[in-house]
């Protein structure tokens, strides 16, 4: 980031952030920031909106308007002139001006900060919701709360800002399913990811633990399948906590959080995970599953299981297609996420309908894939062409790549690194979630005692802070291939998180180290500043809002 002002104090290690910069605190660090002398003040300001804007960005700014009058104790107005855009350019102009205006980048927004004048400009609703984040933040943190705070300082320093996303795909993966969250709760993530510029949930919703989404045609998914008698305690095969876990979400309540989510700039996208990871459905409809695999019950405990769909079956297929058609109804999004990861293969291997269908279309094992990895890959391109038909294209774990897949299938890369690598050699598009650097259900310190119980239980497979910081995603691949990667995402399993105050424990602040990775050329990261930052500013927009996050080990108490 190019920062014109020098830092007021020295930076000096960063144990002890006493420092503060005449910076403004923005994370993720915006493009460009250019800081002239002087500021504009917000306090009682009139706000002037270009009447050819986004109806929902306008909504956004009045929203800014409500609040400021709320905190600042005086009232801030939004009004649309016509001839707006001509008024500006004459420049004879006080208050807050709002212009549409399309040759900015899709999310960007530019930001002019004058002392008798503030004018944002952006092309679309993100980048006008993202310039209010980035006013926001430029605010004392009392902005976030609905007390008054008359006697803050509700000014923002003059300054020039260039702002868009490095990455179109900015994402956080929410399982709600080894842990059922309510709609409250998935709120509150949507509006934290908000803030830092992430604008894709990938909502996990179907797993061996528990089927969280209402669907019409098979109403024992939720009767059945939501529905744990118990949890082991760890690992522990042997223990339970004695409580039944379980909850779905209604449709209507789907389409209140899709909705939530879009008035925030969020796309949310679904995940059904499949062929394996079906447990709970199977609970639900045993005549889904391979010979010899029954009785099924609910997952209680963690990891692969080795019951499977039996993919084999027409009715099965069939069963796949009816749940995908409701629930691509639901999310408005391009992107439908079929899953594919951890499916073993052993019990198509003896299921007789498996073996009839390998033979019906030909599939056999060679040294690439073995026939029943090819039957997988029957599965995803049905799944594929049959989501076409509904608009979507799919997404799916890096497994996918196993054997054969076909062309306009998304991979999203977890088992490190390689998968996206590959994939992107060979032309597909890809989303970066290696769990080396993005899975936020690993540990953040390399101190394990001195955390809660996580799933990864030796040091070096921590996720730090400072180690998910500085992932950079086109490491290790070929610059004629990095056009593939769409983004990057941070994955919160929650096997060993069941509660609120946990999962944000383990999505705070890394939640805002990653959308530096995603947002920021990597010119623009600094993790000196980025600690700043979060000492000075960011960790008390955290506390007003009420998230609990952890003290990164940099900043003391
Ligand atoms: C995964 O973590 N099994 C995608």
């Amino acid at each position: 980031m190019k920062r014109i002002l020098v830092l007021i104090a020295l930076l000096g290690p960063v144990c002890g952030l006493a420092a503060k910069t005449a910076a403004p605190s923005i994370v993720p660090a915006p493009q460009k920031i250019e800081l002239n002398k002087g500021s504009f003040n917000m306090k009682g300001v009139a706000i002037n909106c270009d009447p050819a804007m986004d109806h929902n960005a306008l909504r956004a700014v009045r929203q800014l308007a409500d609040r400021l009058t709320l905190v600042s104790g005086k009232l801030s107005e939004v009004a649309s002139p016509i001839g707006l855009q001509r008024a500006v350019a004459k420049g004879k102009i006080k208050g807050l001006y709002f212009l549409q205006d399309d040759s900015i980048a899709p999310e960007g927004y530019k930001i002019s900060v004058e002392p008798r004048a503030t004018v944002v400009r952006a092309s679309d609703f993100n980048g006008f919701y993202y310039a209010l984040q980035t006013i926001r933040q430029m605010l004392p943190p009392a902005i976030y709360a609905s007390e008054p705070a008359p006697g803050a300082a509700w000014r923002i320093p003059c300054c020039e800002i260039e702002d868009a996303p490095r990455f179109g795909y900015r994402g956080i993966l929410l399982d709600c399913c080894r842990h059922f969250f309510s709609v409250e709760e998935v709120k509150k993530v949507l509006d934290v990811m908000a803030m830092y510029k992430l604008n894709r949930l990938h909502w996990h919703l179907t797993e061996d633990q528990g089927w969280r989404i209402e669907i019409d045609k098979y109403p024992k998914l939720t009767e059945i399948g939501a529905f744990r008698d118990y949890t082991i305690i760890k690992r522990d095969l042997n223990s339970s906590d004695g409580q039944r876990h379980g909850g779905y979400y209604t449709k209507d309540q789907i389409r209140d959080v899709v909705a939530y989510a879009q008035a925030r700039g969020i796309t949310i996208i679904p995940e059904v995970d499949m062929p394996g990871h079906m447990v709970a459905a199977l609970a639900s409809y045993p005549e889904l599953g391979c010979a010899g695999s029954a009785p099924y019950k609910v997952l209680t405990y963690w990891g692969v299981s080795k019951q499977v769909l039996n993919v084999g079956k027409e009715e099965t297929m069939r069963f796949l297609e009816d749940v995908c058609s409701e629930v691509a109804d639901l999310f408005p999004g391009e992107y439908f996420n079929i899953g594919g990861d951890e499916c073993p293969r052993d019990e198509w291997k003896t299921d007789p309908d498996c073996q009839a269908k390998i033979k019906e279309l030909g599939l056999v094992s060679d040294e690439n894939a073995s026939a029943e990895a090819r039957l997988q890959n029957y599965v995803t391109a049905r799944m594929q062409k049959f989501l076409a038909t509904k608009g979507k294209k799919i997404i799916g774990w890096d497994e996918i790549l196993e054997g054969e897949l076909a062309e306009g299938a998304t991979v999203m890369s977890w088992r490190g690194t390689k998968g996206g690598i590959k994939a992107a050699s060979m032309g597909y598009d890809v989303i970066m979630s290696p769990n080396i650097y993005c899975y936020l259900d690993h540990c953040q310190s390399t101190d394990l005692e001195s955390e809660p119980y996580c799933i990864t239980q030796k040091p070096e497979r921590a996720v730090t802070l400072t180690k998910l910081y500085h992932y950079e995603p086109y490491d290790g691949m070929d610059p004629d291939s990095v056009h593939h990667i769409l983004g990057v995402q941070g994955n919160l399993w929650t096997e060993f998180i069941g509660t609120n105050e946990y999962l944000e424990y383990m999505l705070l602040p890394r939640l805002l180290a990653l959308s530096e990775v995603q947002w920021c050329k990597p010119e623009n990261k600094d993790y000196d500043r980025f600690l700043l930052d979060l000492d000075g500013h960011e960790l008390a927009i955290l506390e007003k809002l009420g998230y609990n996050y952890r003290r990164p080990d940099e900043i003391k108490k």
